[in-house]
């Protein structure tokens, strides 16, 4: 039987297991990626890992959430990663040069090598063929220092494209359909595989807004095979040498199939708070806007701002909008200044904010109380732009350029009317050839060891897994709680990344503001929540603040991939309930685990008894693998690291 692409890239980088779905595998890394959020508590894990060196083909540290330098604390967490990116032997991206995902496609993306990144968006580069993967800061350090990454086998979906992309519709409009149709859990599990004749018409920056997306589905990765677009955008970034010619075999079998017709695609967008609220653009036509964003990983380079550009020439940006360019990338920034189209872009209305993620995190151009924002990003999760009342649309940068102009949300097709517009279609650089002054490669490093400011704190460890686990239910919680929930990632609280005591403070305040109180002074503790819990981002702290807080486990009834990870990565045991069972516990219900739990982890049980308030009982479910099992009876993986390393 023939193979995927996903399979054979899978099967070349193999250390453990087969490529059964579902079971855990192993594969060699080639490549990591860290962003300031995530990398801090990284480095921190590879020192206190005792490693010396990265060892695998390369390692990228980039400084790109946030940039912003209030106090000392970003700048003192800036400065510790280009230490430590110098120290162990990284490329070091310093802030102001762009998000990790867009300056990794444009520099260092490679097709056919696996690479593994603490940021949820890293499947990115699988536009250019490479297998990209998501993971927590602790399984990046592991991978850096030579270990294997482990994953469960995903189920391959093909998705056929058919037709090629017409008028305004883009390819933001092909990830929001597949939101549309399969919602923020339909790729839980899975890697999206795109084949079809439709794929060759498609640019590689379409592509990676493509595969960009996909992490809001859930997916593990997604994946397009390599072709003459792929190696013209090598080209073009002057890396041409590193084409391969890679896509499934032609009797390949895939778990499922899903066709889109790229030619009956019309504009699209996600009305809040979530990016699978999906609609065609013409359902929501008339509200005001007071804010427009061009930016994010998703949508912020070169290829979208041009679009931006030429409707705008002749034009002007209504006057109660505001609209910003957040640029992805300095470079795509450098290439447009050139060719003066940010002079043209600031004529018609238009503020340049630095290449930062910024905003989509709620840091800087917050929107105001009850207003509507359009934004080309990829989330619109409630809160996540820095105010509770938000109301936050996801689209293309064509949709998102047609409301500044109009100053409410109008489908571009019937601007253009009005306007006399042309639908600028999709336009690359000549050259991508901007400066490399922002990158400092380990050849340049300049520091070779830790510089360590007031605010890097030490990486908490948990002892091993005891006999019992439970304690008082701090809070049970809701469907699609995200990381976001968990740990916010604004301004006034992403500071703290490298200082988890003062950190922990703010854990689930989204949620109850009472939580990291009750949390520290109960003795033990448990979270209940419904499904698809810790979805969003793959930050650690989501996992990390809880266990110092003292939570022991969590009681859903799915979790999110990364999160799941990260849990077990930091010793609280993650435990799934059934319906039923989540609408009868209450929140201050005392919850203990009956069974000797430390025993039944390591000998392989999967159910466990519960017993609730000591009056009713039910029964819990444990989906780990062995090597799960003994990182959680560790105490975490950092500690089972450790034994690993020290028994040889
Ligand atoms: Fe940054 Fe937002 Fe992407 S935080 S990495 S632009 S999802």
């Amino acid at each position: 039987m023939g193979q995927t692409l996903t399979e054979k890239i899978l099967d070349d980088h193999l250390v453990e297991g087969d490529l059964t779905p579902g079971e855990e595998i192993g594969i060699e890394i080639d490549q990591t990626l860290t962003q300031d959020t995530t990398g801090t508590m990284v480095w921190l894990q590879f020192e206190a890992l005792g490693l010396e060196d990265v060892q695998t083909e390369l390692a990228a540290q980039y400084c790109d959430h946030q940039t912003y330098q209030f106090d000392f604390k970003n700048t003192d967490d800036h400065r510790f990663l280009r230490s430590a990116a110098g120290t162990f032997g990284a490329h070091f991206s310093r802030p102001g040069n762009g998000i990790c995902h867009n300056v990794h496609k444009e520099n260092f993306a490679a097709p056919g090598k696996t690479l593994l990144g603490s940021d949820s968006h890293t499947p990115t580069p699988g536009g250019l063929g490479q297998l990209a993967i998501g993971a927590g800061g602790l399984d990046i350090a592991v991978a850096m220092g030579g270990g294997a990454y482990y994953v469960e086998m995903p189920e391959v979906v093909n998705v056929r494209l058919e037709g090629e992309l017409e008028g305004w519709a883009s390819a933001k409009d092909v990830i929001l359909e597949m939101l549309r149709r399969l919602s923020v859990k339909g790729g839980v599990g899975k890697v999206f595989e795109y084949t079809g004749p439709g794929v060759e018409s498609l640019t590689v920056p379409e592509r990676t807004t493509i595969t960009n997306m996909g992490t809001e589905l859930g997916a593990t990765s997604s994946i397009f095979p390599t072709d003459d677009q792929t190696e013209d955008y090598l080209e073009r970034v002057g890396r041409a040498d590193e084409f391969v010619e890679l896509g499934p075999d032609e009797d390949a079998e895939y778990a499922d199939e899903i066709t889109i017709d790229l030619s009956e695609l019309e504009p699209l967008i996600a009305t809040p708070s979530m990016p699978d609220n999906v609609v065609p653009v013409r359902e929501v036509e008339g509200e005001r806007v007071e804010q427009v964003m061009i930016g994010s990983c998703t949508n912020g380079s070169y290829e979208d701002i041009l679009p931006a550009v030429k409707m705008l020439k002749g034009n002007e940006v209504a006057k109660h909008t505001e609209m910003i360019i957040a640029p992805a990338s300095k470079q795509s920034a450098e290439i447009l200044a050139r060719q003066g189209h940010v002079a043209e872009l600031m004529a018609a209305g238009v503020n340049f904010s630095e290449a930062t993620c910024g905003a989509c995190i709620g840091i800087g151009h917050v929107p105001a109380s009850d207003s509507v924002s359009l934004r080309t990003f990829n989330r619109n999760f409630e809160g996540r732009s820095g105010i509770e009342d938000d109301n936050v649309f996801l689209c293309s940068p064509e949709v998102a350029t047609a409301a500044a102009i109009a100053g409410e949300i109008v489908d571009p097709r019937d601007l253009a009317e009005e306007y006399d517009l042309e639908a600028p279609g999709i336009e690359l650089p000549e050259k991508y050839d901007g400066s490399k002054a922002d990158l400092i490669s380990p050849d340049e490093a300049i520091d070779d060891e830790l510089i360590k400011g007031p605010n890097i704190g030490d990486v908490p460890l948990k002892d091993p897994l005891g006999d019992t686990v439970g304690g008082e239910t701090i809070l049970k919680m809701d469907d699609n709680i995200t990381t976001d929930h968990i740990i916010p990632a604004t301004a006034d609280i992403l500071k703290y990344r490298s200082n988890i005591e003062k950190l922990s403070e703010f854990t689930l305040s989204r949620v109850d503001d009472t939580f990291a109180e009750r949390a520290k002074a109960a003795p033990g503790g448990v979270l209940v929540a419904g499904e698809n819990y810790g979805q969003g981002s793959s930050r650690e702290h989501a996992a990390l603040c809880p266990m110092y807080l003292g939570i022991e486990a969590v009681f859903a009834q799915s979790f999110a991939r990364i999160h799941k990870a990260n849990l077990f990565n930091f010793g609280i045991v993650p435990l799934a309930i059934d319906e039923e069972t989540y609408a009868k516990i209450d929140q201050g219900d005392d919850i203990e685990i009956v069974d000797n739990i430390g025993e039944g982890v390591r000998s392989g049980a999967d159910e466990f008894t519960v017993s609730v308030n000591g009056e009713w009982e039910f029964t819990a479910e444990l989906d780990a693998s062995e090597r799960e099992r003994d990182i959680l009876a560790a105490g975490g993986k950092l500690s089972w690291t450790k034994q690993q390393a020290e028994s040889g």
